[in-house]
């Protein structure tokens, strides 16, 4: 269970002893790299403690050096942060698994990480071409390698101590059911998107009933708009409570029992979505009964990430 007394706190408690998640995390999918250091390093400043990366945003040095940097300044320990990178899909064969993982471990100066996940359940063409495509611009996908073998080098990370943690993204309920019935190490976190519009609840249910950490992406709807900003509901609770529309959608999700992830890129906007409450009960359950449903990214039909410029 989550302590929803001080939400900024709020942690979850991994699986397997691997320690707990920081409910409140932060989001380095930012194209722009002189933007990803100014915007980690306020994130860390303003006390998000919990850092998504992936592999596929091709900033992982510039969060490493933020990272560093914001450690020393502010004599914060290693052991006080929690770092999250992700395996992307070229890197799907299990040969490939462990080269990708020291890859990002030495871009982000880390000696450890918290969590690794499997980016997408879609294995592409193996190879360092990230977004490999025949002549007619259709994505070639990898028919020789399943998620289980996948899993099986993550676990390996595990058992070497390469990693405390592992987990999978942008996965459905009917993939995660039988890779979580076959895994030995079973998956500590499902990063999914999640906002009001998109509650998956099927899904959050299957997590809570298994210990895995439920954690949501674009929690805002991605800052989209018109959009979840906007709603009409939340823009009223956001006036009675005396709070902003993105800490009533950020206290929302975390009352729910999820962790999230935001990316505010000023340090005014991650002062406020670090600082939330918990909403009034009543507040509460008039989010989580909005009836409108929206996806916002289809890389989970499609292995191919939306929010990513195509080419940078
Ligand atoms: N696994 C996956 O496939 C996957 C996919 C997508 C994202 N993610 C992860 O999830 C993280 C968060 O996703 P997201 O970027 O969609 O999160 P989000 O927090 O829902 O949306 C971020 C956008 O919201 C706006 N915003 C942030 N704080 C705000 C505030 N206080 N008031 C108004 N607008 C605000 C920002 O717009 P401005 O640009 O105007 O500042 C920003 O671009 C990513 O960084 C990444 O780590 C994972």
């Amino acid at each position: 269970m989550s302590e929803i007394s001080g939400l900024q706190m709020a942690r979850l408690p991994l699986h397997h002893g691997c320690g707990q998640i920081p409910a409140l995390g932060f989001g380095t999918l930012i194209p722009d790299p002189a933007v990803t250091v100014t915007a980690t390093r306020d994130a860390l400043e303003a006390g998000f403690r919990h850092f998504d990366c992936a592999e596929r945003y091709r900033n992982e040095r510039e969060v490493g050096e933020a990272l560093q940097a914001g450690i020393a300044a502010q004599g914060i320990e290693r052991q006080d942060i929690f770092v999250t990178t992700k395996l992307w899909n070229s890197n799907h064969r299990p040969e490939r698994v462990a080269p990708a993982f020291e890859a990002s471990l030495d871009r982000l100066k880390l000696n450890y990480l918290d969590l690794y996940l499997i980016h997408t359940p879609f294995a592409f063409q193996p190879g360092d071409e990230q977004d490999p495509r025949d002549q007619n611009g259709n994505v070639l996908y990898d028919g020789g390698v399943t998620l289980l073998d996948t899993w099986r080098a993550m676990e390996s990370l595990v058992d070497r101590g390469r990693c405390r943690a592992i987990g999978l993204s942008d996965i459905t309920l009917n993939k995660l059911l039988p890779l979580y019935e076959s895994a030995r190490i079973k998956p500590a976190v499902v990063q999914v998107e999640s906002h009001p519009y998109l509650p998956e609840t099927e899904l959050l249910e299957f997590c809570k009933k298994h210990g895995i950490v439920f954690l949501a992406f674009a929690p805002l709807g991605h800052g989209t708009r018109p959009g979840l900003l906007e709603n009409p509901v939340i823009s009223a609770i956001a006036v009675r409570v005396g709070i902003t529309q993105a800490q009533a959608l950020l206290a929302w999700a975390v009352q729910r029992g999820t962790a999230l992830l935001t990316t505010p890129k000023t340090a005014a906007r991650a002062r406020e979505n670090f600082e939330i409450s918990p909403l009034p009960q009543d507040a509460f359950d008039e989010i989580s009964r909005i009836q409108t449903r929206q996806r916002l990214n289809d890389v989970v039909n499609t292995g191919n990430p939306g929010f990513i410029p195509p080419k940078n």
